[in-house]
């Protein structure tokens, strides 16, 4: 079996549920339910014995030894992290916690669950570390690509807390050998996105009738990936990844945000027509982000190269399934849009 951190929330739950589609092996899904967990993601694992939830935090060592203890996993896929740069702007506090604390009190419980286990378990068990492109700060829009080697800079605060991380993870590799994977993704999309990121929350804010906030000049540039794919890579690293190395995974999909919230506006345009007109006239420009990145881009060419992986949608494909997705779900959307959610909307947007 493996212990999944954060299987709750956007990749965990799309990880936990293809993994479970696509192999019988048991997964331990720990997670705290902050307000971007949701076990309504996991609703149709309902009765399955192959998935056992616990709630809890990563930062709970006593809790961490204990399940290591009573499941004895063959690896540990570590997503729990807090993942919202606007919500590290306002509160940096929670990031250092969960991404830097909760990561140290896992590679210490893993450390000392690791070192016990009798050969051949001992050579088998991988702890898999998820993080992100934006560790390597940003782009001008004539460099190439961010590859494994390119040094971190990392400039919010939820990047910063995710480089700390990548950081712990590789000393645990080097100072006690344990076996580790780290993994560095570009910007996710797909079902079960929390609506306070842009592909959601556009998607959302067009259904309501309300104004698609674009940032500062709308040409910040992201390299998108569909969620399926990620989860996809993350498999195929745990399977046949070197211990040790970081894979960067990505779509070769370079986007400015403007495009991206254009292109919605026309998927909704075919699929759910508003008879006020095409959503294009929600758009918003609103003031910028403090510090906001310029481009992010992968060169995915690591993981393309020495463990086969590629990605199966293309953008226009991913992004109709997703518009699809939230249009089918839209009782999954009203749910999360709680009072707390309202409350972040207003914080983060009324003083734009
Ligand atoms: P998310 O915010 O949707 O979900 C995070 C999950 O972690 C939630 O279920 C939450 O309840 C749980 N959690 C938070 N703090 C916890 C704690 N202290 N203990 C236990 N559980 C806790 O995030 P996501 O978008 O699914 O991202 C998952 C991982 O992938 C993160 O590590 C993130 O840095 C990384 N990542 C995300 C993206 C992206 O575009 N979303 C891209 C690259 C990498
Ligand atoms: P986001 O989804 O928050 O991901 P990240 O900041 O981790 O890349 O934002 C993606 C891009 O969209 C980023 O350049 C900020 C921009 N953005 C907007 O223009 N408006 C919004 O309301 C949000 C949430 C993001």
């Amino acid at each position: 079996m493996i212990l999944v951190t954060g299987g709750a929330g956007f990749i965990g739950s799309n990880f936990v549920l293809d993994w479970l589609a696509t192999s019988d092996e048991p997964v331990v899904n720990l997670d705290a339910l902050t307000y971007a967990g949701n076990l309504a993601n996991l609703a149709s694992l309902a009765g399955d014995a192959r998935h056992i939830f616990v709630r809890g935090d990563i930062c709970d060592r006593a809790l961490v030894d204990r399940l290591l203890a009573n499941y004895r996993p063959r690896a540990i896929v570590h997503f729990a992290a807090e993942s919202h740069v606007d919500r590290s702007i306002h509160g940096p506090g929670e990031f250092v916690r969960t991404n830097v604390q909760g990561t140290f009190t896992l590679l210490e419980a893993a450390r000392a669950y690791w070192t016990a286990l009798d050969e051949p378990a001992r050579t088998a068990f991988r702890f898999l570390h998820v993080s992100t492109d934006e560790v390597y700060g940003s782009l001008g829009p004539d460099d190439p690509p961010f590859t494994e080697t390119t040094p971190y800079a990392p400039n919010s605060p939820y990047a910063a807390s995710k480089a700390a991380s990548d950081h712990l993870v590789r000393a645990w590799h080097h100072t006690y050998g344990l076996p580790v994977l780290t993994t560095n993704c570009s910007n996710n999309y797909g079902p079960y996105q929390f609506p306070e990121k842009l592909i959601p929350l556009v998607i959302a804010n067009a259904l309501g009738g309300r104004p698609l906030p674009v940032y500062g000049d709308g040409l910040n540039v992201r390299d998108w990936l569909y969620v399926g794919d990620h989860c996809a890579g993350v498999r195929t690293v745990l399977e046949k990844g070197r211990q040790g190395e970081t894979y960067n995974i990505g779509g070769w999909n370079e986007r400015t945000n403007i495009e991206i919230v254009r292109r919605i506006c026309a998927l909704l345009d075919e699929l759910r027509p508003d008879p006020a007109g095409s959503y294009e006239r929600l758009i918003t420009f609103v003031k910028d982000r403090p510090g906001h990145d310029r481009r992010y881009a992968i060169d995915a060419r690591k993981i393309e190269r020495e463990l086969g992986w590629r990605p199966a949608e293309t953008f226009e494909s991913g992004l109709r399934k997703t518009v699809r997705w939230y249009l089918d779900n839209q009782a999954w959307l009203r749910q999360v849009q709680d009072g707390s959610y309202r409350a972040w909307i207003d914080m983060n947007y009324a003083a734009r």
